[in-house]
């Protein structure tokens, strides 16, 4: 079976093919210069960008992968959440393709494709505590496979990519900051008494970051020499007198979020005996110093970790291939009339089930 997958619900246009549960082609364009101009995505940007990109993408992807789009059997697309323009072109893409192909069409969910990710690596394991953080998303889940998801905690208002954008913005670094926080984080000292651990007097699994733009703001002001100068046209960043106070800031902002993110982890892993693993997924996955501390505590909990190589942590077409082969091969799918589901919407569980 040969699933095509569609990821177009931020700012990456992204397309792959599974074929037999193997990867079997990528190609992705990122817009992030585009809206690195802006600070931040600018959604009618984001959307026009994508139908401007996904079919010369598509046609790049099948001529790389040396198939045929009438090979296409199932056509997967991310529904939400996500930007509404953007989810839209990517859906109406996946509907047209999948109608004149005469492909089977299903719409996933995009945080769930996010923590199925890892499985394109090596087979998972359930039941699972997933922590899923991104963006524009920092959920904790029960995960018994590909199609049962039980949300166990969220964050209540900014989520840990935003914290790191937000923080990083501050420090003068380019959107989005994460990467380069992280970056500069490795090459710094952290001071653990500089940030708060935030929400955590309580015994939900949610969580709170939007504290820790105040706490950047009142250490920079601090500190005023410490922000760092980025040239767009060179896209260097920094200034050697000053690199190393903003990198010891970097590492200290990091080891809060991190910390954080660890410490309601592993309540929730202590709250569900029964996982025999622990799922690290999204953007924010990709940082350094969370996947060593949280590969440390799947260890002293005796739970599994899994955890995407980097490239399959952020926003990817793959991802989103691999969880509709791994739902298309289980009998679920949509109907044509499936609709695209914008962040701060539940997405709704709609899927039709053929058995055998
Ligand atoms: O999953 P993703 O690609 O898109 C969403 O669905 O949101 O996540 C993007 C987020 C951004 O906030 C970005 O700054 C963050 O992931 N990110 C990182 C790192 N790499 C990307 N945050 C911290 N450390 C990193 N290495
Ligand atoms: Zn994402």
């Amino acid at each position: 079976m040969l699933c095509l997958g569609v990821e177009t619900s931020c700012d990456d246009t992204s397309l792959a093919l599974v074929r037999d549960g193997e990867l079997a082609g990528a190609v992705c364009a990122s817009q992030v210069r585009v809206h690195a101009l802006f600070g931040g995505v600018v959604p009618e940007v984001a959307s026009r960008e994508h139908g401007r990109l996904l079919g010369p993408l598509a046609d790049l992807l099948f001529q790389e992968a040396g198939v045929r789009p009438g090979e296409v059997n199932v056509v997967a697309v991310a529904r939400g959440p996500g930007l509404l323009g953007s989810l839209l072109v990517g859906v109406s893409f996946a509907k047209a393709f999948a109608f004149s192909n005469g492909a089977r069409f299903i719409g996933v969910n995009h945080l769930h494709a996010h923590l199925m990710a890892a499985g394109l690596e090596q087979p998972l394991s359930f039941p699972a505590v997933g922590l899923l953080a991104s963006g524009g998303h920092t959920h904790l889940y029960a995960v018994n496979g590909p199609a049962e998801f039980t949300l166990l905690g969220r964050t209540l208002d900014d989520a840990a990519g935003e914290a790191f954008d937000k923080a990083g913005k501050m420090l003068g670094l380019p959107y989005p900051a994460g990467s380069m926080m992280d970056q500069l984080a490795e090459e710094g000292t952290a001071d653990a008494r500089l940030f708060p651990r935030p929400y955590l007097g309580n015994d939900n699994l949610d969580f709170s970051f939007s504290g820790l733009k105040t706490a950047m703001a009142t250490r920079l002001a601090d500190r005023p020499h410490t922000a760092l100068r980025w040239n767009p046209a060179t896209g260097e960043a920094g200034l050697p007198g000053n690199r190393q106070a903003v990198a010891d800031i970097c590492a200290s902002f990091r080891l809060a979020v991190v910390e954080t993110l660890a410490e309601k982890t592993r309540r929730a892993l202590r709250r569900r005996p029964e996982a025999v693993s622990l799922i690290l997924a999204g953007g924010v996955a990709a940082n350094g110093l969370l996947r060593r501390s949280l590969a440390r505590l799947a260890e002293e909990e005796g739970r599994r970790f899994f955890c995407p190589q980097p490239k399959l942590c952020t926003d990817n077409g793959a991802m989103i291939a691999w969880l509709g082969w791994l739902l298309a091969a289980r009998g679920y799918s949509h109907s044509l009339a499936m609709e695209a589901i914008p962040r701060g919407r539940a997405v709704p569980d709609d899927m039709r089930h053929v058995e055998g």
